[in-house]
């Protein structure tokens, strides 16, 4: 069994593009620059917002973090968003989700402008990538296809059940394996709160990925002998032992599944370095084709 080594991977893929930038800068080229609007006072959102500008910092990207009020108005994010569209030192920028209830999340993912979408979540881009086009990815599904690659994970002809439909991994996910392109041509079966016949579906996973926010949900009976697991679920679990009185959960039930798989993602330490990776490939990939417009 192999333990699949996200944080290894990300580091890698931040090098390679630490080492484009130096070459930008060389050429006397502005460092690529990422903005972040940070809403409220999420704990979970707070640590993803940190950890993504420190890998810009390990990039060499510049970056902004934007605080809002979590009282803040839709039509005040909005006016910041239109901002940061005109603002042409931004290469791209996040809105970190989730927002407040008085904020309409699709109204605000599709004000962002989609040359500067790095999450890949405008329908520009999720339309692109649902019929094959070139474009941004939305970040944890690529950051899945990367370490499918880079694990030499066999897709072609394989069945993939993915358990989740959400728009930023479940249905994209979904999507990208299914393609007739590598990694991917797989055979796939999304799964959700109304499938009735989970495990008879899992146990039929040459490939499963988890993405339903759900601590240890997927239990060894679940999973086919020397299946691939991809847990993406990272939930914070009350802990005594812990030293900030919470530890880290992924959806699977990692010591009994490991037993049984031939890879699997750890919770920390798999998908999650990844997101953040593939954003940062998302950033300098949104430079390469903006500046190629000029
Ligand atoms: N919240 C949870 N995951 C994500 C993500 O990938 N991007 C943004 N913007 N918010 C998130």
């Amino acid at each position: 069994m192999v333990v699949i080594d996200g944080k290894k991977v990300a580091a890698e893929i931040r090098k390679k593009i630490s080492a484009e930038v130096d070459k930008m800068i060389l050429r006397g080229e502005r460092r690529p620059h990422l903005a972040a609007v940070l809403v409220g006072d999420n704990p979970a959102s707070q640590t993803y917002v940190r950890n993504k500008v420190r890998a810009c910092d390990e990039c060499g990207f510049s970056s902004t973090v934007v605080r809002m009020k979590a009282d803040v108005s839709e039509d005040e994010l909005l006016e910041k968003i239109t901002e940061l569209n005109a603002n042409p030192e931004v290469d791209g920028y996040i809105v970190q989700l989730p927002l407040p209830p008085q904020i309409c999340e699709q109204r605000v993912i599709e004000a962002i402008d989609y040359r500067k979408d790095v999450d890949g979540f405008h329908p520009m881009n999720v339309g692109r990538m649902s019929i094959g086009l070139p474009g941004i990815k939305p970040a944890t599904p690529q950051g899945i296809l990367m370490l499918l690659e880079r694990y030499g994970v066999e897709t072609q002809g394989k069945h993939c059940v993915v358990i989740g439909r959400s728009n930023i991994v479940g249905r994209p996910v979904a999507t990208l394996l299914v393609q007739k392109a590598l990694p991917g041509n797989c055979t796939v079966t999304i799964c959700h709160s109304a499938t009735s016949n989970l495990k008879e579906i899992t146990r039929l996973a040459d490939i499963l990925i988890v993405a339903i926010g759900v601590p240890h949900f997927v239990t060894a009976d679940m999973v086919k002998d020397g299946a691939v697991i991809i847990d993406v679920g990272i939930s914070r679990v009350e802990d005594g032992d812990a030293p900030r009185g919470y530890s880290l959960a992924g959806d699977v039930d990692f010591e009994n599944v490991k037993e049984k798989c031939s890879h699997i993602t750890p919770v920390p330490g798999g998908v999650g370095p990844m997101t953040i990776a593939s954003l940062m490939t998302n950033l300098l990939k949104l430079r390469q084709m903006n500046d190629n417009q000029k």
